[in-house]
């Protein structure tokens, strides 16, 4: 997919954009109209200013992905804002170690056990939605919340909800905006991400030093328990900071996925008809519903993130001077890798804006190169067995047990700032009559 390499690398073309504010206040007004018509100009690779190169290019995004930690570093956190590339690749070193201790935890057997308790705690979020009409993402983030945080922390959960919902709010601005400012200025954003950060890392690293006491006398079957006896000499801030990095990952960004699939179902009556017939068929002698027997759930729930990734847009950078394809790069250049516009690209996608969850069913192929919602190489999203099984189990059961009711769902348009979804979806979810 990618073109022919040239004999010696260059800049990649680019529009010039303004003497001042560059390509950015275009960008803001429109970002994927612009990125659009970039991308028709200039090809798969252009540069959006002097340090900053999008590519579209499927081959050339997994290559940049598949080299993170050689030659292209990531930042551990959004927010975090640091441009020090020799502390970004010492922090990923220590990150690496972690998520490799961390990994089984959350594997596809491990995010199996979670099916149940899924369902309870989507239940219990839906029960205050079910006579009132609520903001859907803001509803799916208190479900995606206390779900990874009960699978992180089990019943000491309840005095990490506080903090993890202040610095989740503090964190949005910088999620949401282009714009930069280093991290040392002392803006009141700054200072209220630092002290929600703060008390959130305390609350966390507490909790860990507590059940180091408790020893053997408590176990517990949670995340926390699982990392403290992989790996015993583990430093308690590991933990900790490990544990952060999960609950910030777990919820916001399947947060907007969820989102997306309620869009989708509150315009298909008849699509939920088929996830309620798939989900009643599955579930006999009073069992509980389990994310391996809803193929067409999942299905739907693929089709969702193939439209709308959440992760529309992921960032490397260059570490060292280096090249991508036929393109040089300077160290600190970012490189910015738009999952969005490569799975609705039609040269890989046949009817590539229309929702078809039949594109996931059995004996199909997919281009898998170009669908990448949970990203690829070192760096691969560390929760995407337990995401898959959330996104099922709940769309699934948002057909099997409610009914959705959005009195804008067909007025509400995408938000491509910070994790791509519909932006201010409501709706109302009675319990659907059985
Ligand atoms: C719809 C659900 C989800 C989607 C679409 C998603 C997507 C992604 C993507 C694209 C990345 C890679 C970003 C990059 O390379 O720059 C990522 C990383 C990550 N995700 Fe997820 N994610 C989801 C759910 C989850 C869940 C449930 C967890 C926690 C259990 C999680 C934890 C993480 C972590 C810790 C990372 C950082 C990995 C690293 O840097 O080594 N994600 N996710």
């Amino acid at each position: 997919m990618a073109r022919a390499r040239r004999e010696s690398p260059s800049r990649p073309p680019g529009p010039r954009g303004h003497w001042l504010t560059g390509n950015t206040r275009e960008y803001e007004a429109d970002r994927i109209g612009f990125l659009r018509r970039c991308h028709r100009e200039y090809g798969d690779v252009f540069s959006f200013d002097e340090q900053t190169v999008f590519v579209l290019d499927p081959d050339l995004t997994h290559e940049a992905l598949a080299r993170t930690g050689h030659g292209f570093v990531t930042e551990l956190a959004p927010f975090d804002m640091r441009r020090d590339l020799d502390q970004a690749a010492a922090q990923a070193a220590s990150w690496m170690s972690a998520r490799r201790a961390v990994w089984p935890g959350l594997n596809r057997s491990a995010a199996a056990g979670t099916d149940r308790r899924t369902v309870e705690i989507l239940d219990a979020v839906l029960a205050a939605g079910a006579d009132r009409e609520v903001d859907v993402l803001t509803t799916m983030r208190a479900f995606t919340a206390r779900a990874i945080t009960e699978y992180c922390f089990g019943a000491d959960s309840a005095a990490v909800a506080g903090p993890l919902h202040e610095t989740t709010l503090a964190t949005q601005p910088f999620t949401e905006s282009s714009y930069e400012f280093p991290a040392w200025l002392p803006l009141p954003r700054h200072r209220r991400f630092f002290r929600t950060a703060g008390r959130l890392s305390d609350t966390m690293t507490g909790i860990v030093r507590q059940r180091r006491a408790s020893g053997a006398r408590a176990p517990h079957d949670d995340l926390l328990g699982f990392l403290i006896d992989a790996d015993p000499a583990m430093p308690d801030d590991t933990v900790a900071s490990t544990l952060h990095s999960i609950l910030m990952g777990g919820h916001g960004v399947p947060a907007a996925a969820l989102t997306s699939i309620v869009w989708e179902l509150a315009r298909r009556p008849r699509l939920v008809d088929s996830l309620r017939d798939e989900a009643n068929g599955s579930v006999s002698d009073g069992a509980s519903l389990s994310a391996a027997q809803l193929p067409l759930a999942e299905a739907v729930a693929r089709e969702t993130l193939r439209l709308y990734p959440p992760a529309w847009l992921m960032t490397r950078t260059a570490g060292t001077a280096t090249s991508l394809g036929e393109w040089s790069l300077d160290p600190g250049d970012d490189v910015l890798l738009n999952a969005y516009l490569i799975q609705r690209d039609p040269r890989w996608w046949q009817r590539p804006d229309e929702f078809d969850p039949t594109r996931w069913s059995d004996g199909r192929t997919v281009p898998g190169p170009a669908c990448l919602p949970f990203g690829a190489g070192p760096r691969v999203c560390l929760g995407s067995a337990l995401a898959m099984r959330q996104l099922t189990l709940v769309t699934s059961r948002l057909a099997q047990r409610f009914t959705i009711w959005s009195p804008n769902a067909s007025s509400v348009a995408l938000e491509f700032v910070g994790r791509l979804a519909p932006a201010g979806l409501r709706a109302r979810f009675p319990l659907a009559r059985q």
